[in-house]
């Protein structure tokens, strides 16, 4: 009854606290970095003749998406009776990108209403007009793996070489962001290498060195900081620091969606903190499908799987001299 209370005593419903959790966004160093780079890009590009462009990448989970849509948050499209001024413009490039198809999506997230009619030239023209009517100053464009073709791996080279025509033309910088495969995009196009030469790499947190892990500590602690429990859950400490990182090999997503269905667990039993059997059955809800290894919560110590830490620790002379089990001990200890 008293830790009912304790939990009620924030005056949110359960809901309000999940989709607080789930709306938390951690500017941990990488964030900011990327942010930084996109920002570079667009006040640069103010200043020089060519526009300045960039690439940012990461696997699925990284937050790419997120990275930009705090961006975009950060300059408000304004609808006045003169016209939509639209500073940073944000759209997906749709997967199997024909010109026509990414014209008429680029048209329709800029707010044309015969967003899909005319010729591809036609639709062109129009884009480009609109960017400049819309006083467009940066253009984002997620998910550019979708200009691979899915079934033959291969690069659509003519909608790549689209987009450069319309840089060309805009003379607007655009960050493309996607996933680390899409690289090659530009490698058979060199004068879209050229252009995107600023590359961002998103990678997930990782245990070792210190100071990677320190971000990663950090980011459990601002989560847990928006979980509103009476009683501290530590979820920073090295004991269940290590569980989380191997439940989640570090990836922010998996993080994410591991601490908010424990402490949707918590909230519902009543709990006063988000506690490692929370943890474990959330665990089991929603990565357990995704992974082989046994639940990092449930193990001993010894039997911890730390895939990257693993490679890395077997490379090493010390891992061929000692077993598994001072590996983990070690692990714990640094
Ligand atoms: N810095 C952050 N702080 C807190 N949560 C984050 C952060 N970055 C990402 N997330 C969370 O991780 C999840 C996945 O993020 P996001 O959709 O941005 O990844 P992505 O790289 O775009 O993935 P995909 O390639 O699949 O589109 C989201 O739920 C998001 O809220
Ligand atoms: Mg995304």
């Amino acid at each position: 009854m008293r830790q009912y209370q304790a939990v009620e005593e924030t005056g949110m419903s359960i809901n309000k606290k999940i989709r607080h959790i789930e709306n938390t966004i951690v500017l941990s160093p990488s964030f900011k970095q990327a942010i930084a780079m996109i920002r570079e890009c667009h006040e640069r590009s103010k200043l020089t003749t060519e526009p300045k462009c960039m690439l940012l990448i990461g696997n699925t989970g990284y937050g790419k998406t997120t990275i930009a849509n705090h961006y975009v948050g950060q300059y408000a499209r304004v609808v006045s009776k003169d016209g939509t001024t639209v500073p940073v413009f944000y759209s997906m490039i749709p997967s199997n990108a024909t010109i026509k198809g990414l014209a008429c999506r680029l048209l329709e997230d800029l707010g044309d209403p015969l967003y899909d009619r005319g010729t591809t030239i036609n639709m062109t023209s129009r884009l480009c007009r609109l960017i400049k009517e819309c006083k467009v100053e940066l253009i984002i464009l997620d998910e550019f793996q979708h200009l691979i073709d899915r079934d033959s791996d291969r690069v659509l080279r003519s909608t790549a070489d689209w987009l450069k025509d319309v840089l060309n033309r805009t003379k607007v910088p655009i960050v493309l962001m996607g996933m680390p495969n899409a690289n090659s995009i530009l490698t058979v196009n060199p004068q879209l290498m050229r252009r995107f030469a600023n590359i961002c790499e998103l990678k997930a947190f990782n245990w070792n060195p210190v100071k990677e892990r320190d971000d990663f500590l950090r980011f459990l602690i601002m989560i847990e900081k928006a979980t509103f429990f009476p009683q501290p859950s530590i979820l920073h400490s090295n004991e269940i620091a290590l569980r989380i990182f191997c439940a989640t090999k570090g990836v922010v997503s998996y993080i994410k969606k591991l601490i908010s269905k424990a402490a949707e667990i918590a909230y519902v039993k009543n709990l006063d903190r988000v506690t490692t059997e929370a943890l474990a059955l959330a665990y089991n809800d929603e990565l357990a499908l995704s992974n082989t290894m046994s639940n990092p919560f449930l193990v001993d110590h010894e039997n911890l799987n730390i895939p990257s830490l693993e490679q890395s620790f077997h490379n090493s002379s010390d891992a061929a001299r000692h077993g598994g089990k001072r590996r983990v001990a070690e692990i714990l200890r640094r």
